[in-house]
């Protein structure tokens, strides 16, 4: 096969620059008094990069926060206090390379009745010497796809995301609040990709730094596919039940490319440092989805930064997306029977 440089990681970091450089044109933004006070958020993947920076924006728009994390108690969680202000942020523990710990926090938020008006599905891992999760699968299918999967069913049938789609009993949202709202971070390197390959979903097995890259690519396409199966079934004859908006942050000066080879990780951090928006900038467009009255009555919506535009085509393809969804209810079902 021709090597194709924008597909290496050095053709793939200055693609991002480039593309974070191009000017948007006009892009919606958050009208006065479109806050969050009285709201209560949770992030995943909270204690760094992204994650840290939208904890930091939520929490300064008056919400509530609580920051699903593995690593940086109570650290990352003090410094979004000391540095938005506010006393409503908390921290709660979750490895999401194992299912058993994602039911932990779901049991957590279910007894002590926490009702979530937001999730922010952004915890994701770029491994250079990949490591199978607790139960068996490749890390970046595991942690950046089917943990969300496993995450929301939860927290959807427990109605800690308040919903008459799948909560038992059914719960609905009083009448004049917004419904709640599933925000999940992709990333433009979805379209980047040869698509979903059904056969050996989500298996472990070793790659090396292209791969890397083509790996996190495809889960990211799977993440994108499954949030826009999700917005149709959570959207009935009386419209939207919760909305679910995803969206690429572009290229933001983050700890991702922590595992690449020094070599690369110091040419990643010199373009970082130019081209690359700063965690709080980028978190823009995850507080314009929770905030935003113009997001009512929407779901199944795609930004690339702060434009509205539509995913891969396969993305939205919805044959795919049903195989997507029975495929990963396989799998999470196989390894309960462990
Ligand atoms: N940076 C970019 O240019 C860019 C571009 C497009 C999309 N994105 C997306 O933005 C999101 C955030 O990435 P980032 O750039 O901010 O990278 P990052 O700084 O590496 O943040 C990733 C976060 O995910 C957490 N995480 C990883 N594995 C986990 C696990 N097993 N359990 C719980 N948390 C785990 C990390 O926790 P630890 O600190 O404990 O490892 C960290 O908090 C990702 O979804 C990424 O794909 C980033």
């Amino acid at each position: 096969m021709a090597f194709n440089w924008k597909e290496s990681p050095v053709g793939q970091t200055v693609v991002a620059a480039i593309d974070q450089a191009k000017d948007q044109g006009p892009v919606p933004s958050l009208k006065k008094g479109e806050r969050l006070d009285g709201k209560t958020c949770l992030i995943t993947g909270a204690n760094s990069g992204l994650g840290k920076g939208i904890a930091l924006e939520f929490a300064r728009a008056g919400a509530r926060v609580l920051m699903a994390c593995r690593g940086g108690i109570p650290e990352a969680g003090e410094e979004v206090k000391r540095e938005s202000g506010s006393h409503q942020v908390e921290m709660l523990p979750v490895d999401l390379s194992d299912f058993a710990s994602i039911h932990a926090l779901c049991d957590k938020l279910r007894d002590s009745n926490i009702r979530l008006d937001s999730i922010v599905l952004n915890a994701a891992v770029v491994p250079l010497k990949p490591r199978p999760t607790v139960q068996g699968f490749d890390p970046m299918f595991g942690v950046n796809y089917l943990a969300n999967v496993v995450l929301l069913e939860r927290l959807l049938s427990d109605g800690v995301i308040p919903n008459r789609s799948f909560a038992q009993p059914p719960q609905e949202v009083p009448a004049g609040e917004a419904r709640p709202r599933i925000i999940v971070v992709s990333s433009e390197d979805h379209r980047r990709t040869q698509g979903i390959c059904f056969e050996g979903l989500g298996e472990y097995y070793e790659y090396k730094v292209t791969g890397d890259i083509a790996q996190y690519g495809k889960t990211k396409l799977m993440l994108t596919t499954y949030a826009q199966e999700l917005s149709r079934r959570l959207r009935d004859d009386r419209g939207v039940d919760v909305g679910v908006y995803t969206f690429c942050p572009g290229a933001v000066r983050t700890n991702i490319g922590r595992a690449a080879p020094w070599v690369f990780r110091v040419l990643l951090d010199t373009f970082m440092r130019f081209f690359f928006a700063d965690p709080e900038q980028a978190a823009e467009p995850a507080l314009y989805f929770a905030a935003s009255e113009a997001m009512e009555g929407r779901s199944g919506v795609y930004f690339f930064r702060m434009k509205e535009i539509d995913p891969a085509e396969e993305a939205l393809d919805h044959e795919i997306a049903q195989r997507l969804w029975k495929e990963s209810e396989r799998l999470i079902v196989a390894t309960q029977r462990w």
